[in-house]
């Protein structure tokens, strides 16, 4: 089955085709440059935003893949969490082709999408086996969800405020290093000291999966303490807030493993493309004789090709949630884990 996906949870622009669970065409149109010099997303110029570029976006994934909307049999859109003004632009481009086209359409859990990217890479018919523990980093979550059967996750714990990736935004806002923050720290950070400067990793107390990010960006604050660090001192205080972020991830996560038993961690999320989470995860997880996969850096970020593969198999079993599909900025993603 040929599906189209669309994603607008934020401020990425994105459609992709996937055809039985195999990528044919994915197109991301970044906004970085509109949002840059506010150093954050700004909502209302990422919904008018996506109102200019998904059309051409969708075209593009189509030419791509060398089909034309004829040739497409399903539609998966993102229906949450997210901007709601977003969401609302792709569902309502979803909701027009697949009316006028007589298609199906499933709305898709943005957070299931990520979980599942990492499948993209693999054969159809080799999906990542389940149960794994699936560790989700962006810019607007940060949660450790327990993928159990197909179909069926348990939440573990999420952040209690800044979202892993909003931490790295707003550490690069205070470093002058630009829009998105990642990346931008993960480049800054290239020959420093991850030990040079000991920012406080902070746990949660009475919920031992959750997380806290906002005390790093106080704590970096406080360290430049109204300054910018000298172009000698960058590299030091980049690797040492990274370090910070990276020690909270993959300390949790390992708790988590030992909680949970399970022999394969996925990580997933556009933070999941940082080099140095990368190689600690992957030391952490090779300690303990987990599997640690990751999607490659691209299908980390938002992307619609995770969209369309998460939307396949309920498009496959018939369902339809037709025009009443609601956009919610806060959809859940999953139950409680009881243990
Ligand atoms: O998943 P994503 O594309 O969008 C959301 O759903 O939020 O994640 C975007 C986030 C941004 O906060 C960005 O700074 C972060 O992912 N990010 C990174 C890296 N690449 C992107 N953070 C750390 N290191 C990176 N290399
Ligand atoms: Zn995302």
């Amino acid at each position: 089955m040929i599906v189209l996906g669309i994603e607008t949870s934020c401020d990425d622009s994105a459609a992709a085709l996937v055809a039985g669970g195999q990528l044919l065409a994915s197109v991301v149109s970044s906004q970085d440059a509109v949002h840059g010099p506010y150093g954050g997303v700004v909502p209302e110029l990422a919904s008018r935003q996506h109102i200019r570029n998904l059309l051409p976006v969708v075209d593009q994934a189509l030419r791509r893949a060398s089909l034309t909307l004829a040739d497409v049999e399903g539609i998966a859109a993102t229906r949450g969490p997210g901007l709601v003004g977003s969401l609302l632009v792709g569902l309502a481009l979803a909701k027009g082709i697949a009316q006028r086209r007589h298609l199906r359409l499933v709305g898709v859990n943005h957070l299931e999408g990520h979980l599942l990217a990492v499948n993209l890479e693999r054969p159809v018919d080799d999906p990542v086996p389940l149960p794994f523990l699936g560790l989700i980093v962006s810019g607007g979550h940060t949660g450790l969800h327990l993928a159990r059967r197909a179909g069926e996750y348990a939440c573990l714990g999420r952040t209690r405020d800044d979202a892993v990736g909003e931490a790295f935004d707003k550490a690069a806002k205070l470093l002058g290093l630009g829009y998105p923050g990642g990346p931008a720290i993960q480049r800054a950070a290239a020959g420093g000291d991850p030990r040079a400067i000991r920012f406080p990793r902070a746990r949660v107390k009475r919920s031992r999966f959750d997380f806290s990010f906002s005390g790093c960006k106080t704590a970096l604050r406080l360290h430049l303490a109204g300054g910018r660090p000298s172009a000698t001192a960058l590299p030091d205080v980049a690797a040492s807030i990274q370090e910070a972020l990276v020690d909270m991830l993959v300390e949790t996560t390992v708790e988590a493993l030992l909680a949970t038993a399970v022999e394969r961690l996925v990580v997933a999320g556009g933070v999941a493309a940082n080099q140095r989470l990368r190689s600690r995860m992957t030391e952490a997880a090779a300690a303990l004789g987990v599997e640690v996969l990751f999607p490659r850096p691209e299908l980390c970020t938002d992307n619609a090709a995770m969209i369309a593969l998460a939307g396949t198999p309920r498009l496959l079993g018939g369902t339809d949630d037709g025009l009443a599909l609601a956009a919610d900025a806060d959809l859940p993603f999953g139950f409680a884990w009881t243990g």
